[in-house]
């Protein structure tokens, strides 16, 4: 099969929106928690259990025997917000060598905590105690048997007798991927422990990522960051939504969540300002989406809506105001005094055909444009088939489909109203068993989506693939852009697709025709822009084509209105992404089995031939 593909390269065209792609994160799979916030310690509080005490302090456990140590919850922290603290009892005698090398508590992290040789980490507890003590802190091996770092703390009575922070840095001179922290005592007493964080000290940014996944986002180049859910803003119930205000101010004080509809506790490390911060180092608009007064299960009726929207407005304060203002304060005094970029906000998640959708949405859109009018709002409820009932700026689009079905879509938008709205394809993928845990196929079938995004983006403003993130050891949701355990990451085939739209936004789509030599060979879908390299003397022709047939595709590309001697051929690249067999997987295994394969063009002196290999 062989096509002519023309394209209009001297064109003047027309723009694509500057926000378009951009990346969802979600609090799933451990995205967060265990993922992209570096911490190191599970449970960090203890709170995970729920107030009842004695609770289940898991993944904690103890370290010696019942006769040694004996380790119960209390609500004696010295926290509020998170009033339980864990009790240690220490019953062995180190004079009578009952305690061998010490008894206490250990914390696995999150499936084992990435210890690196050479690599530095600071641990942070509060504790007190019934007299003096010594205290082993160091990085193990999960059996014990082996140190990777340590460092003795010796208190005397009376600094150990009340509450206090301590802190250490510990620097491991061995690896384990799969290492805990122990906190151990050879001395016969009580102490109370709370609150123990351990964070390695080289962060992204400084600011507490994960460096390798924070980096895996920046190489996208996302204009927009959509956080933190989906479901997990909406709660299985309301008392279990994520609340902006509980995971702001210093970490000790947050209180943690249970996130129930991915059924795991959260410390709240990653809170509202973590993910602000995240958006301006990656250089994204931050889209912040609020629980609206609905969860999957209860709702808030509009008379009782008011204390919610001064919920939202202090939010917005928090991002937004200077530093007199209540909220810029204590924003300020985390450590960032300049206002964040906060110009997009998503009332609720999923939620409009709940009884009180429209209702409570009016509250907010009214109250929010009110006090804020250049912050953009989204409506959960679906533009593009019909006219909406209420106003907006934007309207949410979600999909999850099979892969024939996606691919399809990539006219979905092409005769959809410009009047009204525009669309925030905020959720999108492939999914079931077209995808597995991330196929060639997938992908392929999204790329072709975006394509038809890219192309209709004088409607579609911004779009999202979805989820972002999983930790292999917790996969609630099929497929994931980027898998990650406590040491190693890939990125899917969903991601690498990602990769060919990274200078997308923005940039001008250029008009083109295909011409086929036997008219029965269907047009690709396909796109061709022009992006803005920033400097003034080029820029790049990108053109994209998915290949969705098992058979090859005979491209011969022509640039009208630009001579061939004007392009840059060291600069000019052919990239595929193909694979021997459409449903391929990448794994810890086999990381790059299906990644962009990058070459030069042979010459640019004659017509640009290109061989697209069937599924590609
Ligand atoms: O992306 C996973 C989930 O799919 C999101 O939480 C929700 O918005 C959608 O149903």
């Amino acid at each position: 099969q062989t096509l002519t593909w023309k394209v209009d390269a001297g064109h003047s065209g027309s723009l694509i929106s500057p926000t378009l792609f951009g990346i969802f994160f979600e609090e799933i799979n451990h995205a967060g928690g265990g993922g992209l916030w570096a911490e190191l310690v599970n449970n960090r509080g203890f709170e995970a259990g729920g107030t009842n005490t004695p609770s289940n302090i898991a993944p904690w456990y103890p370290i010696g025997t019942k006769d040694q140590v004996w380790l119960e919850t209390e609500l004696s922290s010295c926290f509020e917000r998170n009033p339980i603290a864990l009790r240690i009892e220490v019953l062995c005698d180190e004079n009578l060598n009952e305690c061998g090398s010490g008894v206490g508590v250990a914390n696995p992290g999150y499936w084992g905590m990435d210890i690196q040789a050479g690599e530095e980490y600071h641990v942070v507890f509060w504790l007190h105690s019934s007299g003096p003590i010594t205290l082993l802190v160091a990085f193990t091996s999960s059996d014990g048997q082996t140190t990777l770092a340590q460092e003795r703390l010796i208190l005397d009575e009376s600094s150990a007798r009340d509450w206090g922070k301590q802190e250490l840095f510990l620097k491991a001179n061995e690896t384990d991927h799969y290492a805990r922290l122990s906190i151990t005592s050879l001395k016969k007493g009580t102490i109370w422990l709370d609150q123990v964080s351990a964070m390695p000290v080289d962060t992204y940014k400084g600011h507490g990522f994960r460096p390798e996944l924070a980096k895996m986002l920046e190489d996208m180049k996302p204009r927009f960051i959509r956080f933190p859910g989906g479901c997990y803003v909406e709660g299985g119930r309301l008392q279990n939504a994520w609340r902006w205000r509980e995971s702001v101010g210093p970490w000790e004080e947050r209180p943690g969540h249970f996130g129930d509809v991915w059924g795991y506790w959260s410390d709240d490390g990653i809170g509202y300002f973590e993910f602000l911060q995240l958006a301006e180092d990656l250089g994204a608009l931050p889209v912040w989406v609020f629980n609206n007064g609905i969860s999957h299960t209860d709702e808030v009726a509009t008379g009782l809506i008011r204390p919610f929207v001064k919920d939202i407005l202090d939010g917005i304060e928090f991002a937004r105001g200077d530093i007199t203002t209540q909220w810029g304060q204590l924003r300020s005094n985390m450590g960032h005094p300049d206002p964040f970029e906060l110009y997009y906000i998503a009332i609720g998640n999923e939620d409009c055909g709940k009884r009180y959708y429209r209702d409570n949405y009016m509250v907010f859109f009214d109250a929010i444009k009110e006090n804020y009018p250049d912050i953009k709002l989204i409506t959960n409820c679906d533009g593009s088939w019909r006219q909406l009932d209420h106003p907006s700026d934007l309207y949410d689009f979600h999909i999850y489909t099979n892969a024939n079905n996606l691919y399809s879509m990539a006219h979905q938008f092409d005769h959809v109203s410009r009047e009204g709205p525009r669309a925030f394809v905020s959720e999108y993928a492939v999914t079931g068993r077209d995808a597995g845990t991330g196929s060639l196929l997938a992908a392929l079938a999204e790329g072709a989506f975006m394509i038809g995004l890219e192309l209709n983006s004088d409607l579609v403003a911004m779009a999202s693939y979805a989820p972002l993130f999983v930790n292999n050891n917790d996969r609630r949701w099929n497929p994931d852009a980027i898998v990650f355990n406590s040491w190693q990451q890939y990125g899917t085939p969903s991601y690498w697709v990602q990769h060919f739209f990274k200078d997308s936004s923005g940039a001008t789509l250029l008009p083109f025709s295909f011409e086929s030599v036997n008219s029965t060979v269907p047009p690709l879908v396909a796109s061709a822009l022009r992006a803005h390299s920033g400097n003034p003397t080029f820029d790049y022709l990108v053109l994209k084509a998915v290949n969705f047939e098992g058979d090859p595709v005979q491209l011969k590309i022509l640039l009208e209105g630009l001579p061939l001697n004007s392009i840059d051929a060291s600069q000019s690249t052919i990239t595929i992404l193909s694979s021997s067999n459409v449903m391929d997987e990448n794994s810890f295994s086999q990381p790059r089995k299906v990644l962009p394969n990058v070459r030069h063009f042979d010459s640019l002196e004659s017509d640009l031939g290109v061989v697209l290999p069937p599924y590609s």
